[in-house]
């Protein structure tokens, strides 16, 4: 999937008690498709609102996003809720799965939003994929930070997504369950060419991607 972004600029609106925050101005950006880009910039400089709005879950305050020929600002909610359930996969720092489901239910989750068919089937192929097949019925609360991340990424590709968007996938992980997350996201990257966007502050996970864009100062450079 092609990502392009058109004079995007993007603020947090404020409130009574709060200032309105300025992050992005005038980005405009193209990701071929199956490239793998990466987002590096300091804490705050804007990564994780890039991601939201290529991501379709934030809207920008002006400009635009194109996934492939599609203008995000021209779907209605429940065109871009189709969007993002069919061609769109998140990984994130923190895992964000869901405590009161098991390891099989957590990945079987965005299938069963859509009524998709043969759902087992697929959720235990996906678990092979990432090795935790084992693992199908325990709780996330008994799983290592590093396997959490092994499930949330078969959740996020369970649907073969064209589009993967990884937020710090590795910022919460020791080294070594980082470099295993890191590998799969590349085995994942053989095998389906999703097209990449990834987050990070580590050079060795940025060392995956094809090239660095740097986000600073509301503004990228690539
Ligand atoms: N919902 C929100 N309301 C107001 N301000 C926000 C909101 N979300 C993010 N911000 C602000 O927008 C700026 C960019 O935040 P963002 O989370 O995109 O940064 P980041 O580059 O991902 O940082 P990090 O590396 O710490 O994850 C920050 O100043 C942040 O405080
Ligand atoms: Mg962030």
């Amino acid at each position: 999937m092609r990502v392009s972004l058109q004079h995007v600029s993007h603020d947090y609106a404020g409130t009574e008690d709060s200032a309105a925050v300025h992050v992005l101005e005038d980005v405009s950006l193209e990701i071929g498709d199956g490239d793998f880009a990466v987002l590096m910039g300091a804490s705050g400089s804007g990564k994780s609102t890039l991601l939201n709005l290529i991501g379709a879950v934030d809207r920008p305050t002006s400009g635009k996003v194109f996934l492939d020929d599609a203008d995000t600002s021209q779907l209605r909610e429940s065109g871009l809720t189709k969007l993002r359930r069919e061609s769109i996969g998140f990984i994130f720092q923190f895992f964000n799965l869901i405590p009161t489901l098991d390891v099989k239910e957590n990945v079987a989750f965005p299938l069963s939003l859509a009524r998709a068919e043969g759902i087992a089937e697929r959720v235990e192929a996906a678990l092979d994929e990432v090795g935790l097949a084992h693992r199908a019925r325990h709780f996330p609360n008994e799983l290592s930070g590093g396997e959490m991340q092994r499930v949330a990424i078969a959740r996020a590709v369970i649907h073969r997504p064209r589009l993967l968007l990884a937020d710090e996938p590795t910022g919460n992980l020791d080294s070594k369950s980082g470099a295993m997350i890191l590998e799969l996201i590349r085995s994942i990257r053989e095998k389906h060419r999703p097209t990449i966007v990834m987050a990070t502050h580590s050079d060795r996970a940025a060392a995956y991607g094809d090239y660095i864009i740097q986000v600073a100062d509301g503004r990228i450079s690539r």
